[in-house]
This record gives C-alpha cells, sequence and structure tokens, in this order.
C-alpha cells in the first residue's frame, strides 16, 4: 500500500496515494483539485486575480459555494449494506485486502448519517472562509461583517445549512467576535432551482427517455465487465453484482478516502479501467441530467443567474451614485447540482460534442475558448430573455416576459475576459 512520509521543513506530512482518486468526480476529495491545500491547508495564490485594469477596484463578491465534505445518502448507504452482507456471507478467497474487510473492517456507515456534512467538511467551510478573507482582505473584513454588509444564502438540506453556519464559525472565529451572531437566509427558490423547476423535473430528471444514454451505458458492455471483475473478485455469482451494488462498492472506496483519508480494502475490488468506467457513466449523468445535455438543464438556473447579476448591477449603481455598497459579500452555499448547471448556463467547459454511451473510451475533446464578444453577447442573452418562469413552465402562457434592465453590462462584464482566458 503505498504511503509516503515526506518531511518539508517543519512538519511531517504522510501522504496517502490512491491512483484511482481521480475517477471519483462529484464525490472526489476537494485535495485532487487543489493539492497543495495538502500542505498548507489556508494556502492562497493571489496570482489569479489581477484585475484587468488598473481602474478596477474590488466592490463586490459573490460566492456561490458548493457544501463540504459529507456522508453518503441513506440510498447510497442502503446499498453498501447489501454489499457488505455479500461480502461477508457468500465472498470467498485467500486475498489479504478481502480477509481485511470480512475480519476487521466494520460496517460503520448508518443509515440515519443521510448525507450530512462530516467533522471535515466543517473544517473544509472555515478554511475557505479564512482563504478568502486572504485574498478579498478589503471585502472579507471584521468591519465589513459586524457592519451588516454580509448576506448568507443556503439551501435548506442539512450539509448546506452545517456548511453556511462552518462558514461563518471560520470568520468569527478569524476575528474572535462573539458579541455577535450573524443570520442566514433559506432559499431553495434559489439554490435548489432543480427541484423547482417543473419542466425540468419532468422532461428530464424523470423521463427515462431523456436519460437513454445514461442507462444504456449502465446497462452496457463496459459496465457489464466491471461487474464480473468485481464478482470474480469475490468470487459470488455474478448476479449479486447489479449496476447499484458495483457502484456502492466504488462509493465505498471514495468516501473512505474522502472521510478517513485512507486507502481502503474496498479500492481493491476496482482497477484503473474499471475506474474509468464508473467516472464515464457518472459523467453521462451530470452531462444529460445537470451539463449541455438539455437546454433544459442550464436554463432551470437562470434564476440564481440573474439573482447575481442583479446584485452585480445594484453594487454597481450604489457606487456610480456615491452610496457605499450595501450588499459587500453575498455567500450562497447550495449542491454540485446548483454549480453545474450555472457554470454550463455560463458556457463553461463546453465540449463540441455530445457525451453518448457508445463512445466509450472518450476521447480528450478540444474544448473551445468563447471570445468575449461572444460571451458578453451571450451573457446580454441569458439577461434579457432567460427567464425562470417561462422556462420552466409546462405550458407556455402568452404572459408579457420581463426584460432585464441591462444598461450596465458591460461595467460588469470588464472582468469576464480575463475570466474567459483562464477557466473556458
Ligand atoms: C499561482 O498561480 C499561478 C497561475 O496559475 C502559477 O503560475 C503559480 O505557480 C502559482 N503559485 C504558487 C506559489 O503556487
Ligand atoms: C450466500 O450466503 C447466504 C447466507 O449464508 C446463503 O443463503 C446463500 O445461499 C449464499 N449464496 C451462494 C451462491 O452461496
Ligand atoms: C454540523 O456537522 C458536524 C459534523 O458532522 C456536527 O457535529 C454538527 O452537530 C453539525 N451542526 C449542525 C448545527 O447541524
Ligand atoms: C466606489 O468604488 C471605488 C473603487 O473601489 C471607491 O474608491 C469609492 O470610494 C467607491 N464609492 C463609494 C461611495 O463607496
Ligand atoms: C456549446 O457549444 C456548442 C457547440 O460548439 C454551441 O452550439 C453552444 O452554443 C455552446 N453553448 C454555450 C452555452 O456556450
Ligand atoms: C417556453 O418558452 C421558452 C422561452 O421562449 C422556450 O425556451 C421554451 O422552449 C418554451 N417551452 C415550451 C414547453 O414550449
Ligand atoms: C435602466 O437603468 C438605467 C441606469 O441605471 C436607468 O437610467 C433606466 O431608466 C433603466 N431602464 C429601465 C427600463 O428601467
Amino acid at each position: 500500500l503505498p504511503q509516503y512520509t515526506i518531511t518539508t521543513h517543519c512538519f511531517h506530512l504522510l501522504l496517502i496515494i490512491l491512483s484511482i482518486a481521480k475517477y471519483f468526480n462529484t464525490k472526489g476529495r476537494y485535495e485532487e483539485v487543489k493539492p497543495y491545500l495538502i500542505e498548507d491547508v489556508l494556502a492562497v495564490n493571489r496570482s489569479i486575480l489581477q484585475p484587468p485594469s488598473a481602474q478596477c477596484q474590488e466592490i463586490h463578491l459573490t460566492a456561490i459555494i458548493r457544501h463540504g465534505t459529507r456522508y453518503p445518502t441513506t440510498k447510497n448507504i442502503k446499498e453498501m449494506q447489501k454489499l457488505y452482507t455479500i461480502v461477508m456471507q457468500n465472498a470467498s478467497g485467500e486475498e489479504s485486502w478481502l480477509r481485511e474487510i470480512q475480519t476487521q473492517w466494520t460496517m460503520w456507515y448508518t443509515e440515519d448519517m443521510d448525507g450530512r456534512l462530516v467533522q471535515k467538511g466543517v473544517n473544509e467551510l472555515k478554511h475557505l472562509a479564512v482563504r478568502l478573507s486572504k485574498l478579498f482582505p478589503s471585502l472579507i473584513s471584521e468591519e465589513k461583517l459586524r457592519g451588516g454588509l454580509f448576506k448568507f444564502i443556503t439551501s435548506s438540506k442539512h450539509r448546506c445549512v452545517n456548511s453556511t453556519l462552518s462558514f461563518k464559525a471560520g470568520l468569527t472565529e478569524l476575528w474572535a467576535i462573539k458579541d455577535m451572531k450573524f443570520d442566514h437566509e433559506v432559499n431553495d427558490a434559489l439554490m435548489r432551482f432543480f427541484d423547482k423547476c417543473a419542466r425540468f423535473v419532468q422532461e428530464v430528471d424523470n423521463n427515462p427517455s431523456a436519460l437513454v444514454e445514461i442507462n444504456n451505458f449502465k446497462t452496457g458492455p463496459e459496465m457489464r465487465r466491471v461487474q464480473k471483475k468485481i464478482a470474480d473478485r469475490l468470487r459470488v455469482p455474478y448476479s449479486y453484482i447489479t449496476e447499484d451494488i458495483a457502484e456502492a462498492a466504488f462509493y465505498l472506496c471514495a468516501y473512505e478516502f474522502a472521510i478517513k483519508a485512507v486507502n481502503s480494502p474496498w479500492c481493491q475490488l476496482f482497477d484503473e479501467d474499471d475506474a474509468k468506467v464508473m467516472e464515464y457513466a457518472s459523467d453521462l449523468r451530470e452531462f444529460w441530467k445537470r451539463g449541455y445535455g438539455y437546454d433544459i438543464n442550464s436554463k432551470s438556473s437562470c434564476i440564481l443567474f440573474h439573482d447575481v447579476f442583479r446584485r452585480l448591477d445594484k453594487a454597481a449603481s450604489e457606487n456610480k451614485s456615491g452610496q457605499q455598497v450595501t450588499e459587500a459579500v453575498t455567500v450562497q452555499v447550495g449542491h454540485a447540482d446548483t454549480l453545474l448547471p450555472l457554470l454550463t448556463l455560463l458556457g463553461f467547459f463546453n465540449d463540441s460534442q455530445a457525451l453518448t454511451s457508445t463512445h466509450y473510451p472518450p476521447t480528450d475533446q478540444q474544448v473551445s475558448m468563447p471570445l468575449y464578444d461572444d460571451v458578453k453577447e451571450h451573457y446580454r442573452e441569458l439577461l434579457q430573455g432567460c427567464d425562470f418562469e417561462n422556462e420552466c413552465q409546462l405550458f407556455n402562457s402568452t404572459k408579457e416576459r420581463f426584460p432585464f434592465n441591462i444598461s450596465n453590462i458591460g461595467y460588469y462584464l470588464k472582468g469576464t475576459r480575463q475570466l474567459s482566458n483562464r477557466s473556458m
């Protein structure tokens, strides 16, 4: 089991290497994309924040954040328990990882954990708050927090509420604020729009024919091969390892790594080829249910997109008219399902081809880089045209559309040139 101890200037660092960790997709550790945080959890890199011009100054910050690391949901835990029972009752073999599961590993996941934030998730949000305060010291400041210039908005889900509380605790602990409490607003219309958008729910989320590529892959030859390999490794009948059980095994490996930072014996059920297949299955799900697969996936986030731009507009007009900006910092906590449609609406990571069940293995795609003028035009259209109520209703009425006042668009899109160069 590859573990390395690295000694740096003043402390020891235990690195657990798990080669398949990069295939865990939305169940991956945040450290996988920001490895420097393993060494220093409060490290920030200011070089990504060079303003596009010297006159450009920060007057408002909106942070849209996913909740921290959490337990599996009840549905996943039930499948994990089924798999565990199969391994305990029916698996045979002499491999050390199998004996480790059977004699040392205990089934410690219980249904009441139901996707709640873990302690590590609490710490992640506290650390994120401190890092943001280092990146934007003029905005994320004690003075502005005490002055009531912060707004916190969260999804009602416990892991998001808890993440919001943790973010606030990060700031109040940083500045040792004990004499004040700060409210947050629960707003599912903004942070769980994917549940509220009737057209999305009916036409995509609950529509088997819209999800045909996902289902074809899940029942296709690549996935069947992964299931058979798991069954062979456990020496159990093939019928025992359904697609859901294979997924539960993959989740067990991922969650043990994310929550406990261990390379768990469950990970031995997958080699790298298997992990790539599992990853592709979840990529298909994200593509067709949250990403570019259907227009309504991203349009369902128009309400959040407008909310953000309305706030930018307000801050800009307040500053222009010589008033103090009333909302200097907005922190909004939601889900992967909140961020993916919004990133899609903004045009990020737009592959040129649709993901399909038959194009496995995927070829590396050229992700095109939109030009600033195209981005500006795209956002202009969204500000004028993309309206949650119109997009999300099942039947269009002749109701007059309500156009967004875009007179300030050039003003706050200046920063987008930089954004599009870096991230798209
Ligand atoms: C900070 O980010 C820049 C640009 O992404 C990169 O070139 C640089 O190496 C980073 N600096 C540190 C200390 O990580
Ligand atoms: C799996 O274990 C259960 C419980 O011991 C037993 O009833 C069942 O027959 C076993 N299945 C196989 C294929 O051995
Ligand atoms: C937040 O999560 C932590 C870690 O699971 C837990 O100890 C704490 O009770 C939770 N707090 C709230 C307010 O739910
Ligand atoms: C408007 O923003 C500029 C740039 O940050 C700042 O210098 C100025 O004081 C702001 N005006 C008001 C009224 O806050
Ligand atoms: C994504 O890319 C496709 C194909 O290149 C293009 O037609 C579409 O307009 C793009 N979508 C966005 C939101 O940029
Ligand atoms: C309703 O109107 C919107 C905006 O014009 C359009 O995108 C959507 O496809 C229409 N919905 C239906 C069900 O026709
Ligand atoms: C749009 O905003 C501008 C500047 O803030 C204002 O002068 C104009 O009256 C607004 N237009 C409408 C239709 O509200």
